[in-house]
């Protein structure tokens, strides 16, 4: 039985998927759940785990919390988590951030008395990065430009997506926060950004941004684009990355096909793609990446071996990949918003 224990704040589609993590986690538990109403709470912990509570303040002040996952809109993820830090509490705490300020008021709180914050991307715990990563300099050489599609087709208006007040980056902070993130862990550009072009479209009643197309140039002379949204009919996760030897390509960069919070097909295993040559696809090596678990179960894994290691240096690593997507972030909102 493992001792150490999540408090999740909001009860709504993504907390789901970490209670559901933390139910197949064998280094992490679930031990209470807040709501703003304890009827949805019970009804959450009656599905999933753990004790109902109502309002985030009562959980922060558990002695069977040890760390707070934070599933609630944009607006509302500061005060959560600089109170949950105040209280002592590790956080993990979803995408995106209002802005890099925002996300260094957090960090650096967490950092200051020794907790972990932990942005919950899951596919920066598959061992898919981590093997391309590795497998880059001598597949690929220097990688030169990224280049990701994220779609995922989502209409409805009433949610928190389309509420500029409580998501207020829309499918920027929703989708593209991926293709930033990938920015960071595959290209990993030197230096900062040196341009940034874009087009993003906005629904005409609700103002949410509802797609983004975008190039980001780094000092480098790395370069990345990206176009994302809700507005396409199909789920797109592409990748290609370009360097001097040849090209790593995915199609399912941000879910990977196996087993993620979309997608159980046992049978299909997460591979990736290795092109360099003058070939045809019958020529492209498929290489295979199994994962023990769900890359959303890594996720909650890594958090508890990480806040039990005190491991100062990896909890300083994942923060600085947060700033550093979220700075991304806010340089292509900059254009957006004018
Ligand atoms: N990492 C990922 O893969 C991933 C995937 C999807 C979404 N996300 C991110 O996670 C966040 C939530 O997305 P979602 O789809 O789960 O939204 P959602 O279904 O609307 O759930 C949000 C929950 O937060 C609670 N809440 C709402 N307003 C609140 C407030 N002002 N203060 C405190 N709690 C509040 C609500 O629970 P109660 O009514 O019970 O209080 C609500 O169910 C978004 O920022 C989104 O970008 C991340």
């Amino acid at each position: 039985m493992s001792s150490f224990n999540f408090g999740i704040v909001g009860t709504g589609f993504i907390a789901g998927v970490v209670a559901g993590a933390l139910a197949r986690s064998d280094k992490a538990t679930l031990s209470a759940v807040a709501s703003r109403s304890l009827d949805r709470a019970k009804e959450f912990t009656t599905e999933y785990a753990g004790t109902p509570v109502e309002g985030w303040q009562a959980l922060i002040a558990r002695d069977d919390v040890d760390a707070v996952y934070i599933a609630t809109p944009t607006v509302a993820k500061e005060e959560i988590a600089l109170a949950a830090v105040a209280a002592g509490k590790h956080i993990l705490v979803d995408k995106p951030f209002m802005d890099s300020a925002s996300l260094k008021r957090m960090t650096d709180a967490a950092a200051a008395k020794g907790l972990v914050f932990m942005d919950a991307t899951h596919f920066v715990h598959h061992p898919r990065t981590a093997a391309i990563q590795a497998a880059i300099p001598g597949k690929i050489g220097t990688p030169r430009s990224l280049h990701t599609r994220f779609y995922f087709p989502f209409e409805d208006r009433d949610n928190i997506r389309f509420d500029p007040k409580q998501e207020p980056a829309g499918a920027l902070g929703d989708l593209a926060w991926y293709s930033a993130r990938a920015m960071v862990e595959y290209l990993q550009p030197q230096g900062a950004i040196s341009q940034v072009s874009v087009v993003a479209d906005r629904d005409p009643d609700k103002g949410a941004v509802t797609r983004v197309v975008a190039l980001v140039g780094f000092e480098d002379g790395a370069v990345s684009s990206f176009d994302t949204g809700w507005t396409c009919g199909s789920l797109l996760m592409d990748f290609a990355l370009v360097g001097t030897a040849g090209v790593i390509e995915m199609d399912d960069f941000v879910l990977d096909v196996h087993d993620s919070l979309i997608f159980q097909n046992p049978d299909m295993v997460a591979r990736y793609v290795h092109r360099t040559g003058v070939t045809n696809r019958t020529e492209f090596t498929e290489i295979p990446v199994p994962a023990k678990t769900g890359q959303h179960v890594s996720m909650v894994d890594n958090f508890a071996d990480l806040a039990a290691s005190g491991d100062a240096a990896g909890r300083a690593a994942y923060a600085e990949a947060s700033r550093q997507t979220q700075s991304i972030l806010d340089a292509v909102w900059a254009k957006i918003a004018g």
